[in-house]
């Protein structure tokens, strides 16, 4: 781990907006791409979002799920393309464009979450059917399902929120053919047992993640990240059992402290983002970090310096 020394005189260098000379510019809430022809240049920022918002910038968080997206493209290539081409910078990837697929296949293995799109949110309203999967009478929170549910979203343009869908629905509107509907379920699910299988060595539980596809030459492509702590929820796996029975919450490796410290402060998206102190912004670069680690099985390795200098080095050699 990083020292929070290291980490503290960071937080002077974030990396937070990027305006490259090239291609055409495209903003997401974490990632800047710039698009060149048929490639994707895209540059993972510090930006952290949460509840469809951008909040503020994170010490290494850019490199960290870069670095991790990366780890997992390598080890999953055999279970369906992906979009990578090359990886010139800690914060950078290089990618095929592909045509979007506007929907965000979320594979859940647990009843859980905060937000309002959230599977035990709806649960707890009494939702029984959540996006086409029927949900037994009694569950409680945290629980294991007996088998992941696919809970589909579709991709809403920037500032609004996501959408809950089931996949008939995705079909019928025509946001994608049912042919290749059915391949995005059956590799995101194939995606999802592979991850948790793997991080069960390193004592995690990858408890819901997110994958985005496109298109290429009518082929499926996995394109923007897996299995970050930012596309997924991470616990600890020899806790787990213990906490859940004595109804605690787990010990969480993601992008929840985040969401709690904000849901305790009464922002669970809509109004004034509550001003995010030091400390926190330390903790939460610290648990990103622990989730890389953890993870990949690496140490991260990362100094002070200014990120875009850097980059614009790396991208003078390619
Ligand atoms: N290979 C690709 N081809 C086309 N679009 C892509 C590719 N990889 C990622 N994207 C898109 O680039 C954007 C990445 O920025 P991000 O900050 O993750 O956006 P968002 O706010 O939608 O999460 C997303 O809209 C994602 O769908
Ligand atoms: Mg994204």
């Amino acid at each position: 781990m990083l020292s929070d020394d290291i980490l503290k005189e960071q937080l002077k260098n974030t990396l937070d907006k990027t305006n490259l000379n090239i291609g055409k510019k495209y903003e997401g809430k974490v990632r800047d791409s710039y698009v060149i022809d048929n490639k994707r240049l895209i540059i993972t920022t510090d930006r952290i979002s949460a509840f469809d918002r951008v909040l503020c910038t994170l010490p290494f968080k850019g490199q960290v799920l870069n670095q991790t997206a990366a780890f997992w493209f390598e080890k999953t290539k055999d279970i369906v393309k992906n979009h990578v081409i090359d990886i010139p910078d800690p914060n950078v990837l290089v990618a095929k464009e592909c045509e979007l697929i506007p929907v965000e296949m979320v594979i859940r293995g647990y009843l859980t979450g905060v937000t309002t799109t959230s599977a035990w949110y709806n649960y707890e309203k009494g939702i029984r059917n959540f996006c086409g999967n029927i949900l037994p009478e009694g569950m409680e929170k945290n629980q294991k399902f007996e088998k992941p549910i696919i809970t589909p979203s579709t991709k809403a343009e920037k500032g609004a929120h996501d959408e809950s869908i089931s996949g008939e629905e995705i079909v019928k509107r025509g946001l994608v053919d049912e042919n290749i509907y059915k391949k995005m379920e059956s590799v995101a699910l194939a995606l999802y047992n592979f991850g948790n299988q793997y991080v069960a060595k390193n004592n995690l539980i990858l408890v819901d993640t997110k994958y985005e596809f496109g298109l290429l030459d009518g082929e499926l492509i996995l394109i923007d990240e897996i299995h970050t702590p930012d596309s997924s929820r991470f616990w600890v796996k020899d806790t787990y059992d213990e906490l859940f029975s004595n109804n605690k919450e787990p010990q969480k490796l993601d992008k929840e402290y985040v969401r709690q410290w904000l849901a305790d402060k009464g922002f669970i998206g809509e109004g004034k983002i509550p001003s995010i102190p030091d400390e926190v912004k330390i903790e939460a670069a610290k648990r990103y970090i622990t989730a890389y680690e953890m993870i990949t099985g690496k140490d991260f390795e990362a100094k002070n310096e200014d990120i875009l200098a850097r980059i614009e080095n790396n991208l003078k050699k390619i």
